[in-house]
């Protein structure tokens, strides 16, 4: 449908007022043309916080205080656009790394919207999700520092959605893409035949960066002629594309043995500058005139010293000699479980994610002093991931979580779980496992007041 001909046919129209004429073709140029469009549904938690302001009350006797030198984490229970709304006074560009686990709305009770759940068959419930998402993620973004990186769970069911939403909020330009995670190893849908064993993450950033990558380890690079340049490897010479004057005999200058580019190849320089490389003593010829010029490369001249990180997330389990070294290896998520068992004595809470897996999104996008946030914590899997990281590199990461109180799930999991992981507790085995006793936690509850009590 053609913009100016339906314009020009309202003009035309009769039978209606000039400012509904107006109000139509205002209609027509700001429609939208491309990109996410949902119906909003207005969240009761927002009419809240209308003539109301959220604040953080501390608990506390929950605190947990061992070293003014650790790093202080903080707990916040309740209505997660409560307590980020309050964030933004005091975090406002200061989040360093944020993980989500929102609820995936699979239509399974998990995701409530003004307290009732929301079922598959809800014509809503896109438009449900995408406004509860919206307000959240618009907040995430203002918390998010200038390098900052947010990393956001998901499955099937929202994917395509969160993605466009997204793109809308954080910018498309500012996606690093998606990470796949093998999540289990058998096959669940007989239905369709079709099975869905893996979830998302999605990567975004306030702007496009760099992620940490893999350390590059350089072990083939070695010094055997004792170059004072340091370690090289012999690396292949040709180039697969010409440039120039690039098809030509090399020539040693040592046998006076002239070498050609392999068949359907060239060299990378001309000859000049090839003259150049062999004067620096950078070109391995063959001692016979047979086989090919190889060039040296070395460590300290490598453009990169990490490895770009791999977008497949696979299991632990894969057997060392069919592992790369940029690739993160995470359990299934039914070890989640297990870890959280270990820690709490019984399965109290469906779904956890494990820590190995949240422990290397944040050794990839965090440094030692960084400031981590989980808006939808559950089981608080990112504050224990994130005391499991400072203990293994020496860091002082802070993490920040926030979670409601559903089934008392805030004060008997999440605090429970990180309390134990603090101060030490006795496994299934009855093993006693020592705690990781150099952090700090304090609890707070994030609630409303009538703008007059808190001045
Ligand atoms: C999928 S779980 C996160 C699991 C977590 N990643 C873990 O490893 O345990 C999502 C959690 O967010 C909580 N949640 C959902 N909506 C919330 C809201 N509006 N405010 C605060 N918490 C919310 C749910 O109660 C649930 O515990």
């Amino acid at each position: 449908m053609n913009k100016t001909d339906l314009i020009q046919k309202l003009e035309q129209l009769k039978g209606i007022s000039d400012e509904e004429r107006m109000f139509l073709i205002d209609l027509i140029n700001t429609r939208k043309k491309y990109g996410l469009v949902w119906e909003d549904k207005t969240e009761n938690v927002e009419e809240e916080l209308r003539d109301k302001i959220p604040v953080l009350k501390e608990v506390e006797e929950k605190a947990i205080i061992n070293d003014t030198n650790s790093p202080n984490h903080t707990i916040i229970e309740g209505e997660n656009l409560y307590a980020l709304t309050s964030l933004i006074s005091t975090h406002q560009n200061l989040i360093d790394v944020i993980y989500i686990d929102p609820p995936y709305n699979t239509g399974s009770k998990e995701f409530k919207y003004n307290d009732r759940s929301v079922d598959k068959d809800d014509s809503y419930r896109h438009s449900k999700w995408l406004s509860f998402m919206h307000k959240r993620l618009q907040i995430a973004k203002r918390l998010l520092s200038d390098k900052g990186v947010i990393f956001i769970s998901i499955d099937d069911n929202e994917r395509a959605q969160l993605r466009l939403l997204c793109d809308e909020i954080f910018g498309e330009e500012n996606c690093y893409g998606e990470m796949a995670w093998l999540t289990r190893t058998g096959s669940m849908d007989n239905v369709t035949n079709f099975s869905k064993d893996h979830e998302s993450i999605l990567i975004y950033g306030k702007t496009l960066g760099r992620l940490n990558g893999i350390q590059r380890t350089f072990s083939r690079y070695k010094n055997p002629d004792n170059d004072p340049r340091g370690a090289w490897i012999a690396d292949n010479l040709s180039a697969s594309k010409p440039g120039g004057n690039t098809l030509y005999a090399v020539v040693d200058p040592g046998t006076g043995n002239e070498f050609w580019p392999p068949k359907g190849r060239y060299w990378p320089y001309n000859p000049e500058t090839m003259m150049k490389k062999i004067d620096e003593r950078r070109i391995l010829f063959p001692k016979t005139a047979e086989g090919s010029p190889l060039i040296k490369r070395f460590k300290s001249e490598a453009k990169f010293q990490t490895l770009p990180i791999s977008s497949w997330i696979i299991s632990e389990t894969t057997p060392e000699s069919k592992r790369k070294n940029n690739t993160i290896y995470a359990t299934y998520n039914t070890s989640g479980t297990k870890e959280l068992q270990e820690i709490l004595g019984d399965k109290v809470f469906e779904h956890p994610k494990p820590t190995a897996l949240i422990m290397q999104l944040l050794e990839q996008s965090s440094d030692a002093n960084s400031t981590i946030l989980d808006f939808f914590a559950g089981s608080g899997t990112t504050l224990h991931a994130t005391m499991k990281l400072n203990n293994k590199d020496g860091g002082n990461r802070k993490c920040i979580l926030i979670t409601n109180n559903e089934n008392g799930i805030c004060e008997n999991v999440t605090y429970k779980r990180n309390k134990n992981v603090i101060c030490g507790y006795t496994n299934n085995k009855g093993e006693f496992v020592n705690g990781l006793i150099a952090n700090n936690l304090k609890y707070y509850k994030a609630i409303l007041v009538h703008q007059e009590c808190s001045r």
